[in-house]
């Protein structure tokens, strides 16, 4: 599926973080799609189940917008929250009849026809292939959802998943402070099947630019300011350009609310870095060259 380099996160656009109110995320959802970046990924969960409808009152407003971007959104995490009394305890669940309500229940929440990209959010240990394998044939036969993947997956359960049902996609956390994907076979094994994967908390979900001094980060930002210099690159810019770089075409997932730095992750699109500058953020981050 060809989407845009770059999706837009909405965890953070609700009562999870910015709080915009409805004409606020329009004129965000504008801008962004303005900008070329017309895939946004949601959950069910975010907001505590309430993102997806106030996300879905722009579309009510704004119909024109329903053909303008594409939707991921996923389920499959009950939270305990006020807005699902029934939860008596935070579990997964990756049942059929909970992947078809769910999908449902997100249609009509965004009021939509159809979700472009459909995950479970996280595997669920009890999870039956051949019931998830039937439950995306429905809805894909259906027309409610045109492709289906997963997300926090380890690559032997989206390799014995992949095997019952073709997976799009996983959506995994991947940034300059969390490298795991890099070397636990996830990036491999998108290569081998020519999956792209989706990378979230790009930024390690903004502790880059806040939190503390510890010495990671104090190496991250010297790296970075270095080569920000030398490529004329702003520090989010360079934390994109390392995940842009992979062959794997990892599509970051920015959770900013602010336009500003949305239309700047634009200019990541155009920042080469070599290999050996590559290799020094890696080095920087890990704390130690590479063996
Ligand atoms: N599949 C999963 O399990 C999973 C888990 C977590 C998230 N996600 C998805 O991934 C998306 C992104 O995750 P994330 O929000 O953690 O990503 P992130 O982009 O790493 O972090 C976003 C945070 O960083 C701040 N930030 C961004 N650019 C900044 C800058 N230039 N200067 C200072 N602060 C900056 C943002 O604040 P401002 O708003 O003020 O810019 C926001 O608080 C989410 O929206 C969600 O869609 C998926």
């Amino acid at each position: 599926m060809e989407f845009s380099p770059i999706i837009i996160g909405t965890m953070r656009l609700g009562s999870w973080g910015a709080q915009l109110d409805t004409e606020a995320l329009e004129r965000f959802i504008d801008a962004c799609i303005d900008l070329g970046f017309s895939h946004f990924d949601h959950a069910d969960i975010y907001g505590h189940y309430t993102e997806e409808e106030r996300f879905g009152r722009v579309l009510k407003r704004r119909p024109d917008l329903k053909t303008k971007l594409q939707i991921t959104t996923k389920c499959g995490i009950r939270i305990l929250s006020p807005n699902r009394p029934q939860h008596r305890l935070k579990s997964y669940d990756a049942t059929a009849a909970h992947l078809v309500w769910s999908a449902e229940n997100s249609l009509r929440e965004l009021g939509v026809d159809q979700l472009d990209v459909f995950l479970i959010h996280r595997p669920d240990f009890l999870m039956h292939p051949h019931e998830i394998a039937t439950a995306v044939e429905q809805l894909k036969t259906s027309g409610k959802v045109r492709a289906f993947g997963v997300s926090n997956f380890s690559p032997s359960q989206f390799e014995m998943l992949h095997h019952f049902t073709p997976l799009a996609t996983n959506q995994v956390e991947i940034s300059l402070l969390h490298r795991q994907a890099f070397s636990d076979g996830t990036l491999d094994q998108c290569l081998r099947l020519g999956i792209r994967p989706s990378a979230w908390s790009p930024f390690g979900g903004g502790r880059i630019f806040n939190d503390g001094d510890s010495p990671e980060l104090q190496r991250v930002r010297k790296a970075i300011e270095q080569l920000g210099e030398s490529h004329g690159a702003t520090v989010d810019q360079i934390l994109l350009a390392f995940l842009l770089q992979h062959p794997a075409g990892i599509l970051p997932i920015l959770g900013s609310s602010k336009i500003e730095r949305i239309q700047s992750a634009r200019a990541a699109l155009e920042v080469q870095l070599s290999h050996e500058d590559w290799y020094q953020l890696w080095e920087a981050a890990t704390g130690v060259e590479v063996p």
